[in-house]
């Protein structure tokens, strides 16, 4: 939902900020603006509908001097995408410019205020009646640009992530953040970055302090980064070192960014395991199990709160701690449970399961748990995101960034981080046999390896890919473990490829679904090996019978299947609780390989946002 880049410093600005704003452009794309100080003192604004090439191409011809300048890409949320409504904005005189990442819930009230006033609006946007408010409170009380952004952020209620330029002191950016990520960067040479997360800034230095709620900060190039409170109290947010590679944020040879976060899955879900499970492969330490044993043992239930493909997790993590640590688990869409005055015990656990860690929904559930006094356990991928901070203790996944729109890699390391602390919550509640789990443990330990074989069907795919590009509906059968499988694929389909799908329990297909079975239907199955595989293959039949076109992904060795589906994916086996991470892959490839089929714009689906900072 939006992306924020500023610098400030001795460099040039323009190519930082551009190359920046690619890097976050997953957080939103349908148009793209930048502001600069100019040499020659000007407060110089360029925006353009689309993405950041078509920004680009708009200042080809125009001045891009400058050392200082902040830039936006917008997913929209008030007004429609063009470039009046693209970001920045600037204020009446055009001294100031703001870019904005959030919502202000209140900006018709100030608007009206603002326009009684006198003060004109170019644009349809929340975001406007920011700069026009900071500028008439700065000119009408003769206040400084940061006294300013106080007074006027006394009266804003809803979410925002702020920067703004002042004409008349080219050596400062003022920015702020109440409930959207705002991260600062502190250069080797007193220069600044600033963005929505850290990916931006990773290139040019490793020490960035992320912002906290209610922070302002102060940026000028050679002085300390000066941080306070609307209320001028001084804050101290803590400088961390970051580990990001120019590798990690690359599509190194890829076509997609998606295509080499499906392949990068091996590799991650190693990096996932490591230090966690010891050599022997027998025994899984976590340490926030370790620092909270007695809260997590004797959770009288665990509450998963997530959205989207975290959800899918959050469904998977349900089979396995209730098979195995035999706690009960119910599985929430946070923007549901944040709404829905659900009943909260001080002994319930609360699980946030987020890729990026800052999705509001998921945010605002955290706050509720905690006031209900719930312990509350993140399992994020962004290091030093918002939930991450706003949780008790959880464990990162640690598969790198993830820049596809669509979730893939983050999706089988929280499956992963599900499955070590399902494990380990049973191993210390004594519900799993000694011998059960480690024979568990060394299995998972091998699932990476697997996965590399899983992958050896991405040339399969992609010839058998072109068959389904025609299709309007898909549906995707699975059951038990592979039920969420079955929705995860659905949802890659229809992110990607716009291709409406389904995602059904085989059995309850009789209840509904079944009536919209034809040949013109493609069916994918996931039928792997496990205890309800003969249900499975009589629900198969029960397609076929209705002239369905069935492609089942089966476990190598089957031999029944092939009997009744139209195409087969082998995958290796595994124990029947890991083989949604086997069998997600060649379902990620498959909407891969039909959305690029179809011209698709894999890593930048529309009207999707990587990272929904909005309610
Ligand atoms: C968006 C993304 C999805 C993601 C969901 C939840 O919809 O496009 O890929 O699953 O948000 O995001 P989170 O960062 O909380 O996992």
């Amino acid at each position: 939902m939006c992306g924020i880049v500023g610098y400030i410093g001795h460099k040039k600005a323009y190519p930082i900020l551009i190359k920046g704003l690619q890097r976050l452009e997953y957080r939103g794309y349908d148009s793209a603006g930048v502001a600069l100080i100019s040499e020659d003192g000007d407060l110089n604004v360029y925006k353009a509908k689309g993405k950041v090439s078509d920004l680009e191409a708009c200042c080809e011809d125009k001045d891009i001097s400058g050392c200082a300048g902040i830039a936006h890409t917008r997913w929209a949320t008030h007004g429609e995408p063009n470039s009046t409504n693209a970001h920045p904005h600037y204020s009446a005189s055009g001294r100031l410019a703001l870019i904005h990442n959030g919502i202000i819930e209140n900006y018709m009230t100030l608007k009206e205020k603002l326009v009684a006033l006198g003060i004109p609006f170019k644009s349809v946007t929340d975001t406007e009646v920011l700069v026009q408010l900071i500028e008439h409170i700065m000119l009408s009380n003769e206040l400084t640009l940061l006294e300013a952004v106080q007074v006027a952020l006394h009266q804003v209620i809803g979410a925002y992530a702020i920067a703004i330029l002042d004409r008349k002191h080219p050596d400062t950016i003022v920015c702020a953040r109440q409930s959207s990520p705002l991260v600062v960067g502190l250069g080797a040479d007193g220069d600044f970055y600033l963005a929505s997360d850290a990916s931006p800034i990773a290139e040019y230095t490793d020490k960035v302090a992320y912002l906290n709620d209610g922070d302002i900060a102060v940026l000028q190039p050679g002085k300390e980064l000066k941080v306070v409170n609307i209320d001028n109290e001084t804050q101290h947010p803590k400088v961390k070192q970051i580990d990001i590679t120019l590798g990690q944020l690359e599509k190194g040879g890829y076509p997609f960014f998606m295509l080499k976060e499906i392949f990068e899955q091996p590799a991650c879900l190693r990096d996932c395991m490591r230090g966690r499970i010891n050599v022997g492969a027998d025994r899984i330490t976590l340490s926030a199990v370790i620092d909270y044993r007695e809260k997590l043992i004797n959770a009288r239930r665990i509450i998963i709160v997530a959205c989207g493909t975290s959800w899918h997790a959050g469904l998977i993590g349900k089979q396995l701690i209730e098979s195995l640590c035999r706690i009960p688990v119910e599985v929430e869409y946070a923007s549901e449970f944040r709404y829905r005055d659900p009943v909260i015990y001080p002994d319930d656990v609360v699980i946030a399961i987020s890729q990026s860690g800052e999705t509001a929904d998921t945010l605002a559930a955290i706050e509720l748990a905690r006031r209900a006094g719930a312990f509350v356990f993140g399992i994020c991928n962004a290091i030093g995101a918002s939930i991450p901070r706003q949780t008790q203790t959880g464990v990162y996944i640690h598969v790198g960034p993830e820049i596809g729109v669509a979730s893939t890699k983050a999706f089988t390391g929280q499956v992963t981080v599900l499955s070590m602390l399902a494990l380990c919550l049973a191993h210390e509640r004594g519900t799993i046999r000694a011998e059960h789990y480690k024979e568990m443990v060394r299995e998972l330990t091998l699932i990476p390896a697997k996965l590399e074989k899983a992958l050896e069907s991405n040339e399969q795919i992609e010839r058998l890919a072109p068959i389904f590009t025609y299709a309007k509906n898909c549906l995707y059968l699975g059951r038990g473990y592979n039920y969420p499988v079955a929705l995860e694929g659905a949802l890659k389909l229809k992110e990607i490829s716009y291709i409406h799908a389904e995602g059904y329990p085989a059995a309850e297909m009789k209840h509904g679904p079944i009536a919209l079975i034809d040949s013109e239907m493609p069916v994918f199955v996931i039928a792997t090996r496990d205890h309800l595989y003969d249900k499975v293959i009589s629900n198969i039949q029960e397609v076929r019978a209705r002239g369905g076109r069935v492609t089942a992904i089966v476990t190598e060795g089957d031999t029944q299947i092939q009997k009744f589906a139209d195409h087969i994916i082998v995958l290796p086996d595994t124990l029947e609780c890991f083989q949604p991470i086997i069998a997600s892959i060649p379902l990620q490839l498959l909407a891969y390989h039909i959305a690029v089929c179809k011209g698709k714009d894999v890593d930048r689906p529309r009207n999707l946002a990587k990272s929904v900072t909005v309610e």
